[in-house]
């Protein structure tokens, strides 16, 4: 990792502070999002080039208000504050902030002084995302307005000398025109960043570093067939051979085909050491009689971390264990914030009978589009790389009520033709996850001269850039009714074909 070109955010619960990352990321600049109260000590020993301060949603002048420390200010390194990043600036520094009588939300028009280093190449007027009813009163002294707007008179702000920057509104939402640039400004002109993270550095870093560390120990990886699993344990396996050793649980609820096609890429393309636990019957007689989506999610996970460690039990001691973490997961689990809906978990959770000294985490530091990305750099086909997202618990929450393997079987063949025509049709890059579902309900159809009494499949497609919230995909008719035939026709047991036309919210992506 650039020891000497890191960007740190500390982060004040803004509801965009992940944007803010991906943003400093997608300028090649690596950089970290850390608590807003994190020590001074820890600030100088990661030794970052510039820092950001984020938005929030408290107000500085409150009690127990979220302020950093205060030393950050004596450190030299320039700083960017956004929104209440900006107050906060603005109220340590000796400045006033004031509480507006009312919000002020939208796109607006800003006048801008592009003289300053943080506007550079800006013409004078520039519409930005404001949100935010604080606002700076009172300059700090050493302070300059750099920006306004016809309700805010210091809508941005500058100490040229001490590299200090305030911005009330926000570069990092698409709504701000050239906010990017703004970004960028920051980084390049005023944190002096050369640009130079790169994932085939990061690639090549890993590998040096999770040598050194490893050496000629021995690790295990639990592998579930999902992107961030697979990509950790082809970056091990670089970085240590032989002395890696997956586990790959087949739950029996992957998509046609696809436990075998793992199976190909890790042995035959990789040559990895690589055990295949095809586990179906033992997870189905579990699942018997369950219903429940919750509780089936949570058998799958427990029986997930069961079966990994019987396995592991066999091969004894390890001293590491590889986890497929990712970058959001750290955030998410860090604030831990919103309610459980559904619990998600890929290998649900951490194994506690398992005889291990460390975890390690590859992919701790990415985000999924890097990981991705990394999967690209690591040669992993991209069938697997750009998979359309599929949950830990697999086609068991695609099978509504109980499972059983003549579900699971006819889910699969419908799964499929749905796929084929979808990327038949070009559609498969548009559409960002697709899928079919088997409903418990069954109804009456015709078939030749015979009545049929059989199952109904739900079509389910969306379009959605965070799968946070989703809108359905407008499929055209003859797509649909392409799919609709060839189901009914190819697949037995279902007789009838309905196309889910609702978004999330209120309803969610998956079923269950
Ligand atoms: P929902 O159904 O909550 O799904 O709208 C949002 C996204 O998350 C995926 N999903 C999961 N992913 N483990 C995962 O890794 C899970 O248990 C899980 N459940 C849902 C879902 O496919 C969609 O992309």
């Amino acid at each position: 990792m650039k020891e000497n070109e890191l960007i740190l955010i500390l982060d004040f619960f803004g509801q965009y502070n992940q944007l803010i990352a991906r943003r400093v990321r997608e300028c090649n600049v690596y950089c970290e999002i850390v608590p807003y109260n994190i020590s001074i000590e820890e600030i100088i020993k990661k030794n970052p080039k510039g820092i950001i301060f984020t938005g929030g949603p408290s107000s500085v002048y409150v009690e127990n208000a979220k302020i950093c420390d205060k030393k950050v200010f004596e450190l030299g390194i320039p700083i960017l504050g956004i929104c209440y990043g900006m107050q906060l600036m603005t109220h340590v520094m000796g400045g006033k902030v004031t509480k507006a009588s009312i919000r002020e939300y939208g796109v607006l028009p800003i006048e801008i002084n592009n003289k300053s280093l943080l506007f550079k190449n800006f013409k004078s007027r520039n519409d930005c995302l404001m949100s935010h009813t604080d606002f700076v009163s009172e300059l700090p002294e050493g302070f300059e307005v750099i920006a306004k707007t016809e309700t805010c008179p210091i809508a941005a702000m500058e100490d040229q000398k001490r590299k200090f920057y305030a911005i009330q509104f926000h570069p990092e939402v698409s709504d701000t025109i050239n906010g990017l640039d703004i970004i960028k400004n920051f980084l390049f002109e005023i944190c002096a960043c050369t640009g130079d993270w790169k994932m085939s550095s990061f690639v090549e870093e890993s590998i040096k570093t999770l040598k050194e560390k490893i050496g000629s120990k021995k690790a295990l990886c639990a592998l579930s067939g999902g992107v961030d699993s697979s990509v950790a344990a082809v970056l091990l396996h670089k970085a240590i051979g032989k002395n890696l050793t997956c586990i790959f649980v087949d739950h029996g609820f992957l998509r046609k085909n696809e436990g075998d096609e793992v199976e190909e890429i890790f042995k035959n393309q990789f040559d990895i050491n690589l055990i295949r636990i095809n586990a179906e019957e033992r997870f189905l007689d579990k699942l018997k009689g369950i219903v429940d989506p919750e509780e089936k999610r949570k058998i799958i996970g427990e029986e997930f971390i069961r079966v990994f460690e019987e396995e592991a039990k066999k091969i004894g001691m390890v001293d590491f264990l590889v986890q497929g973490t990712i970058y959001p997961d750290i955030i998410e689990s860090g604030l831990g914030n919103g309610s459980t809906i559904k619990s998600h978990h890929n290998v649900g959770g951490l194994p506690e009978h398992i005889n291990f000294k460390e975890i390690i985490e590859p992919l701790r530091d990415l985000f999924k589009d890097e990981v991705r990305k990394t999967g690209v750099e690591l040669a992993i086909p991209e069938t697997l790389v750009y998979r359309q997202p599929f949950p830990g618990p697999g086609l068991a929450i695609r099978v509504i009520g109980e499972v059983t393997k003549h579900k699971l079987d006819i889910l699969k063949e419908a799964d499929i033709i749905f796929r084929e025509e979808i990327r038949n049709a070009g559609l498969d890059k548009q559409i960002n996850q697709y899928f079919v579902v088997l409903t418990n309900l069954k109804s009456v159809g015709v078939m030749g001269d015979d009545r049929t009494y059989d199952y109904t499949v739900a079509l389910r497609a969306v379009i959605t850039s965070d799968f946070m919230t989703a809108v359905p995909a407008q499929i055209p008719y003859e797509v649909l009714g392409r799919v609709s035939a060839r189901i009914v026709n190819e697949v037995e047991n279902i007789n009838r074909v309905v196309y889910d036309i609702t978004g999330k919210p209120p309803a969610t992506i998956e079923w269950e």
